[in-house]
């Protein structure tokens, strides 16, 4: 039984006080949910990816290669080879469906489903619809080979250097 029921003269003293304690807690938990909402928005409309740098990979200074060699990049499934003073870039990213192929002694194998690729990357096999994407080699301003994934070339497009 509440003291407001025993004493009459108390009624509407706590009501209005116990509303605007109420009230006060209400206001606060609004502006801290608010608060919350507006952070994780922030963190929402934040892009997350980045532009440009990814697409371009640098593989070493073109001495490093001696003529017939080849360096298998698994990270940027990407294959750099020297053929005499050429260079090419080869993706590994089968063209079925985008499993990663393996170098082999002639070409390239799918694991996935048997696709197989000669070393300039035709389809030898199927179910390859298409053959692996040659991409643009050029020399960056720091002397090093750099490989840009965002420019397929026709194939047979080399850089040739005079190393
Ligand atoms: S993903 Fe390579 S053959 Fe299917």
């Amino acid at each position: 039984m509440s003291t407001t029921a025993l004493n009459p003269e108390r009624a509407g003293t706590e009501g209005p006080s116990r509303r605007r304690l109420m009230t006060m807690l209400s206001a606060v938990a609004l502006g801290a949910a608010g608060s919350v909402m507006g952070v994780f928005n922030l963190i929402f409309l934040r892009p997350r990816v980045t532009y440009g740098s990814a697409s371009k990979i640098r593989v070493g200074r073109p001495g490093a290669y001696s003529p017939g060699s080849q360096v298998v990049l698994p990270d940027a499934r990407v294959v750099v080879r020297r053929e005499g003073d050429k260079f090419l870039a080869i993706s590994t990213v089968c063209t079925h469906l985008g499993c990663t192929v393996r170098t082999t002694d002639i070409g390239f194998d799918c694991p996935c489903h048997g696709s197989s690729y000669d070393s300039s990357g035709n389809v030898t096999s199927g179910p390859a619809p298409k053959s692996l994407a040659w991409y643009r080699v050029a020399v960056a301003p720091n002397g090093e080979l750099e490989v840009d994934k965002r420019q397929v070339v026709a194939p047979e497009t080399y850089l040739e250097l005079k190393v």
